[in-house]
C-alpha cells in the first residue's frame, strides 16, 4: 500500500503468541520498558503491538469500541501516550468480522467508527484479523477499513490477517502494508519450516510498503538455539516483518543477541525491499538469494535436515557478476573471509549460515577495506 508506511518491513513485538488473552496494560508497558533498556528499540524494533481481547465484550452506548476498564484502566489512547514517550509506536487488533476470533465485537459494518477511534487513541498500526466474516470477499472487508482508515489522516500501519486464504497475494498489494501468507505460527521446527515454504514463494508480491507476513517471530520460544537463528534467517532473507511473539521481559541474553543481531537485521531492512528467492533447493539443502541495495547480495544457505551437510553455492548462481574477488561477510559469526567465487558452509541439521556477500574492487582498483574490516561490536 503507497501510504508512505512501511517502506521496510515492520519490526516490534506482539503479545498473543505467548499471552494469547491475558494482554494488559502492565505487560505492554513493561514490554516497551524491556524494548528500550535491551537495546531493540535502537535495533528498529518500533512497534509494540496489542493483539485479541483487548476490548470489553460489547460496545459503548455510542456504538464505540470500549478497552476492557480491568486491563486497560487508562485506556488504549493512556498505553499509546506510554510508549510513544518511549520513542515507540503503538498497535491495535481488531477483525474483519461481526467478532473478533476470540468473540470481542468485530468492525465489519462498522469501519469508520472503529478507525477514527484508533487515530484518536494514538494507534500507529492495525492487525485486521479474519474471523466471523459472513462469507464476505476478503477483498471487499479489507478495503473498506483501509479507505477508513485513510480518512482518518492518521498514519497507521495496515496489517491483513487473512491467513493467506482468497489468493491474498493477487489483491492485497495496494490495500495493505503487509498480509499474512498462512495460518498461525507455533514455536515448533515443523510449523515453521511449512510456513517458510509457502511464504518462501511468493517473493514476486513483496516490495516496499507491502510484504508477505510469515506470521510471528518465535525466537525464544522453544526452538533450538539453532532453529531459532533459522526462523530469525529465513524471515530477514524474505524481508518478512519481524514481530516478535516472546516475552522480552524474560528473555535470556541469548534471545535478545538472536532479535538484536544487527547485520541480520540490515538484510531484513534494507532499503531496496527485495524478497530473497531460491536459488536451489534441493534434498533439503537450500539456497536463497536476496540482492540488496549497496550491490551485495545476502545469501541464506539452511539445512533443513536432522544431519549436518555441506552446502554450496557460487556468486554467479547468485546473481553476481564477474569480480577480482568476492568478501564473505558471514552474519552470525561476524567475520569476513574472502573468495574468487565459491560460497561455501557446513551446517548444522535445522541451522542456517548467513553471508552477505560483497564483489570486491576490478583488477587495479583493490579496495583492502572491504576484506580487512572485519570486526564489529558485539
Ligand atoms: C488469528 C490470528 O492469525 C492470530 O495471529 C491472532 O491474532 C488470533 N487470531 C487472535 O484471536
Amino acid at each position: 500500500l503507497d501510504n508512505g508506511l512501511a517502506r521496510t518491513p515492520p519490526m516490534g513485538w506482539n503479545d498473543w503468541n505467548t499471552f494469547g488473552c491475558n494482554v494488559n496494560e502492565k505487560l505492554v508497558e513493561e514490554t516497551a520498558d524491556k524494548i528500550v533498556t535491551s537495546g531493540l528499540r535502537d535495533a528498529g524494533y518500533t512497534y509494540v503491538n496489542i493483539d485479541d481481547c483487548w476490548m470489553a465484550g460489547s460496545r459503548g452506548a455510542d456504538g464505540q469500541l470500549v478497552p476492557d476498564p480491568v486491563k486497560f484502566p487508562h485506556g488504549i489512547a493512556g498505553v499509546a501516550r506510554y510508549v510513544h514517550d518511549k520513542g515507540l509506536k503503538l498497535g491495535i487488533y481488531e477483525s474483519a468480522g461481526t467478532l473478533t476470533c476470540a468473540g470481542y465485537p468485530g468492525s465489519l459494518g462498522h469501519e469508520q467508527r472503529d478507525a477514527d477511534s484508533f487515530a484518536a487513541w494514538g494507534v500507529d498500526y492495525l492487525k485486521y484479523d479474519n474471523c466471523h466474516n459472513l462469507g464476505v470477499p476478503s477483498r471487499t472487508r479489507y478495503r473498506a477499513m483501509g479507505d477508513a482508515l485513510a480518512r482518518t489522516r492518521r498514519p497507521i500501519v495496515y496489517s491483513l490477517c487473512n491467513w493467506g486464504e482468497e489468493s491474498v497475494t493477487s489483491w492485497a498489494r495496494p490495500v495493505g502494508n503487509l498480509w499474512r501468507t498462512t495460518g498461525d505460527i507455533d514455536a515448533s521446527y515443523g510449523r515453521m519450516l511449512s510456513i517458510f515454504h509457502e511464504n518462501v514463494k511468493l517473493a514476486d508480491a513483496a516490495g516496499p510498503g507491502a510484504w508477505n507476513d510469515p506470521d510471528m517471530l518465535e525466537v525464544g520460544n522453544g526452538m533450538t538455539p539453532a532453529e531459532d537463528r533459522t526462523e530469525f534467517s529465513l524471515w530477514a532473507e524474505m524481508a518478512a516483518p519481524l514481530i516478535s511473539g516472546a516475552d522480552l521481559r524474560s528473555a535470556r541474553p541469548d534471545t535478545l543477541a538472536v532479535y538484536g543481531n544487527k547485520e541480520v537485521v540490515a538484510v531484513d531492512q534494507d532499503r531496496l525491499g527485495r524478497q530473497g528467492r531460491p536459488v536451489s533447493m534441493k534434498n533439503g539443502l537450500d539456497v536463497l538469494a536476496k540482492p540488496l541495495a549497496d550491490g551485495s547480495v545476502a545469501v541464506t544457505l539452511f539445512n533443513e535436515n536432522t544431519a549436518p551437510a555441506v552446502i554450496s553455492t557460487s556468486a554467479r548462481a547468485i546473481g553476481l557478476g564477474p569480480a577480482r574477488g568476492y568478501a564473505l561477510r558471514d552474519l552470525w559469526e561476524h567475520r569476513t573471509t574472502e573468495s574468487a567465487g565459491a560460497i561455501s558452509a557446513a551446517v548444522p541439521g535445522h541451522g542456517t549460515v548467513m553471508y552477505r556477500v560483497s564483489p570486491t574492487a576490478a583488477p587495479g582498483r583493490y579496495a583492502p577495506h572491504l576484506v580487512l574490516d572485519t570486526t564489529v561490536p558485539g
